[in-house]
């Protein structure tokens, strides 16, 4: 990623450093009270210590990587496999390999919880990692005046990693409410060695862009705004490359990164985008048609995209505003 097309701003670890910005991060509710100063301050010493696990568990110890030996659990073929198709639909795994996918679903435990009951209670020690398989979850935070309902987690989607990021108490409670879930947990060991590094490294790597991508000022918790991080990818092309034909339909929506991409329809061209954060394939992904234009890459470019299957847990959320930019941007197109 180019650093100096992105707009400065505090990242969301400079945020946690700064408290103006951690009562952002933290509260919906501006007023602060004295626990959650308590709250920053410890937040700001396991951002310290997260640092240094980073550099040290994470980047360092490679050798410590070849000698684990991951936790084991048999499944049957079948269990393994729903694994797999659970982690593909989330985002925490996708900077895994085969070799380290395999390992993921080796280390899974099935836990069952019942209507009502805690998975997670914030403030308490965590250890563990969950994946959605079946059932759905309510995830509430206590800011220091009662719980605040956050969101509902479905199957694919993973929660429990903030304790073993940032070595840090639970930061919300997460409660079953289907009748019944079934999770699959990941003990902190294996997610330290294996997950931890590549879901760091892909954070850190877009959190820049994401903290300034105009299109996501709707999405006002930071927290998910970082998570976005681990559903984006990059590709490049060259110069001449098509990347999306007129009348296809896109399994991408693609985020110009660096270089320009010509905008065509019926052997024309009409424009280009060039601007970090201009974005196509929308049409298909969010409107649901196929493409009214032809993409191409004007020089050798680097795009970033979120695939199709990401869409609804990433910016379905600003869909009105999605739909809004299509008229805006293609209206007189069309
Ligand atoms: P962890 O702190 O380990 O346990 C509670 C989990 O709730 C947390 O990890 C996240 O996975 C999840 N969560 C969802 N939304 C938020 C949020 N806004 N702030 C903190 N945690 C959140």
């Amino acid at each position: 990623m180019n650093p100096q097309k992105v707009k400065n701003g505090p990242n969301f670890m400079q945020q946690l450093n700064k408290k103006k910005h951690v009562d952002c991060a933290l509260s919906s509710n501006s007023e602060s009270s004295d626990d959650e100063v308590d709250e920053i301050v410890a937040i700001k010493k396991d951002v310290q210590k997260q640092r240094f696990s980073v550099s040290a568990e994470a980047y360092g110890q490679f050798n410590k990587k070849e000698n684990f030996k991951a936790k084991f659990i048999p499944k049957s073929k079948e269990q393994s496999e729903r694994i797999k198709q659970r982690m593909q639909a989330g985002f925490m795994f996708s900077a895994l390999n085969d070799k380290e996918i395999e390992i993921v679903v080796g280390a899974m435990e099935e836990k069952i919880f019942h209507k009502s009951e805690y998975v997670i209670k914030q403030g308490e020690e965590g250890n563990v990692l969950y994946v959605v398989d079946t059932g759905e979850l309510d995830c509430f935070k206590n800011y220091g005046k009662g719980d605040i309902f956050l969101k509902t987690y479905y199957p694919g989607e993973s929660f429990g990693e903030l304790a073993l990021l940032f070595q840090s108490p639970r930061a919300a409670s997460i409660i079953v409410k289907s009748d019944k879930a079934i999770l699959w947990q990941l003990d902190r060991e294996t997610f330290n060695l294996i997950v931890k590094e590549a879901s760091i490294k892909k954070r850190q790597q877009f959190e820049n862009f994401l903290e300034n991508w105009d299109l996501l000022k709707e999405i006002k918790d930071p927290y998910d705004r970082l998570k976005m991080s681990d559903a984006l990818f990059e590709k490049q092309f060259k110069k001449g490359d098509i990347i999306l034909q007129q009348g296809q339909k896109s399994n991408e929506i693609f985020i110009v990164e660096q270089g320009r991409v010509g905008v065509n329809k019926n052997n024309q061209k009409l424009f280009e985008l060039t601007k970090l954060g201009d974005y196509f394939g929308d049409q298909s992904i969010v409107a649901g048609t196929v493409e009214s234009f032809t993409y191409v890459a004007e020089e050798e470019i680097k795009l970033m995209y979120i695939p199709k299957k990401s869409y609804s847990s990433t910016l379905k959320e600003i869909e009105g505003t999605l739909m809004k930019n299509i008229q805006i941007k293609y209206g007189k197109y069309l």
